[in-house]
């Protein structure tokens, strides 16, 4: 026997059950997106390689050690997109899509990184997106927050989630603070670990976000970027909190959240949980206003996030019942009624708006095919045998009411329906 393949680890099949919860998901982002006036683009799945480490940072745990990297037929390094910010804007200067105008832009779809997989974490993920270019103020910022915690409030998840803000400054602000956290953390060398060291070299902001619990007590105590934040950042992130708190929306000011891509300046954002154990960020992201020069395009400010499609779904499930869409089921007795069954399945759906039929295809008996119709989750079994067949009718039995079976005329069907769905 040959041995069975398997999915690649970290890599997941979603099964009908729970795609439910992704179409759920997936319509009320579609309805965010036009709600707010964001445009749809779609993106390719592999970019060249320096894409990402021009944008994303050489330093950056993506870049350092998740990426899938590889060599094409042809000899170039090509890396399947950890994300889709740097992918969004390479397509916008190529394309021309920000000379002297404003985007506002939404994607969805996978990404892939290299990552320890456990429950929230995969190799293959899947996120939706939002980017905004060519707007500096506090209102568009204002605008993604507030655009995130509509999606929040339609899918009844805001009151679950925290949100995290901060503000990394100007590139001169963080500049000095990187000075500082370098004098700091040095003159603790001893007790850092191994990649805090690395990292003091090449990327010490980073070090704010280990999860090490010695190192977390040194954080505890190391100098704050607030300290350093100059006069425009400062202004600017005010104005955002006030524009949050007039909008009701609450959040806490997070001074150690520096996230993990270098290309953020000014705003970063997290709403997170605690449902998911260490995967508690369910949706990321902040202003990233040199970017857009740093591919080769004129200076443009950007901001916007993504968030963890998985994660997401993980929520509703713990929440939400959703019923398969079926609605009826036809249970065909008899060759007359099989051959005749399939034609009416056809013309009830032309027909009869919202009807998601499922007919009996490969016979059965009346049993089994009741059992069928149950295990539908549809609500009518609509029964053709010889008798219906003869007197022009069909038998309509309620699955999930105490209901007396009714016959109803073929002719009556519409009727029917209009007073009974
Ligand atoms: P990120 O924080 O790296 O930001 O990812 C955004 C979200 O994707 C996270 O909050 C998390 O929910 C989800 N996510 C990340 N890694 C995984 C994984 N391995 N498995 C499952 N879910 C994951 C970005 O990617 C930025 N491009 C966001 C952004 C857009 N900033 C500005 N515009």
């Amino acid at each position: 026997m040959p041995q069975n393949i398997q999915a690649i680890r970290g890599m997941r099949d979603i099964l009908p059950l729970e795609n439910r919860y992704w179409r759920h998901l997936e319509n009320c982002l579609l309805d965010v997106a036009a709600a707010y006036g964001y445009q749809e683009i779609r993106l390719p799945l592999l970019e060249q390689t320096a894409l990402f480490e021009r944008s994303i940072g050489g330093a950056t745990d993506i870049v350092e050690k998740e990426m899938y990297t590889f060599a094409d037929r042809n000899g170039d390094s090509l890396t399947l997109r950890p994300e889709g910010t740097a992918g969004c804007v390479r397509a916008c200067i190529e394309h021309g899509l920000l000379y002297n105008q404003i985007q506002r832009l939404w994607y969805w779809g996978p990404m892939f990184r290299h990552e320890r997989p456990q429950k929230g974490r995969y190799r293959q993920f899947y996120q939706f997106g939002v980017e905004a270019y060519g707007m500096p103020g506090p209102d568009i910022d204002a605008e993604i927050i507030f655009m995130s915690a509509r999606i929040l409030d339609l899918l009844n998840l805001r009151g679950s989630l925290t949100l995290q803000l901060n503000s990394l400054g100007s590139q001169a602000a963080r500049a000095s603070y990187r000075e500082q956290l370098v004098a700091y953390f040095s003159a603790h060398h001893d007790q850092l670990d191994e990649d805090s060291r690395r990292r003091l070299s090449t990327n010490p902001l980073r070090i704010l976000d280990s999860k090490n619990p010695t190192i977390q007590t040194l954080i505890a105590a190391a100098p704050l970027l607030t300290e350093c934040l100059d006069d425009v950042s400062a202004q600017h992130f005010a104005k955002l909190c006030d524009l949050l708190d007039t909008a009701g929306i609450a959040y806490q000011i997070n001074p150690r959240l520096v996230r993990g891509l270098d290309y953020y300046g000014g705003l970063v954002f997290e709403w997170t949980t605690e449902e998911l154990g260490a995967q508690s960020a369910v949706c990321s992201g902040g202003r990233y206003d040199v970017l857009v020069e740093l591919l080769g395009g004129k200076p443009t400010p950007a901001v916007g996030f993504a968030l963890g499609m998985e994660r997401m779904v993980a929520l509703l499930e713990t929440r939400l019942q959703l019923a398969d869409s079926v609605n009826a089921y036809l249970i065909l007795v008899g060759q007359m009624a099989e051959e005749q069954g399939l034609i009416l399945a056809e013309q009830w759906r032309r027909e009869l708006p919202g009807l998601h039929l499922q007919v009996n295809c490969g016979g059965g008996s009346f049993k089994n095919q009741f059992k069928r119709a149950d295990k539908s989750g549809a609500k009518f079994a609509f029964i053709l045998g010889q008798d219906e067949i003869e007197s022009q009718t069909v038998s309509v039995k309620f699955l999930r009411e105490e209901r007396p079976q009714l016959i109803v005329p073929i002719s009556d069907m519409q009727q029917f329906w209009q007073t009974q769905r």
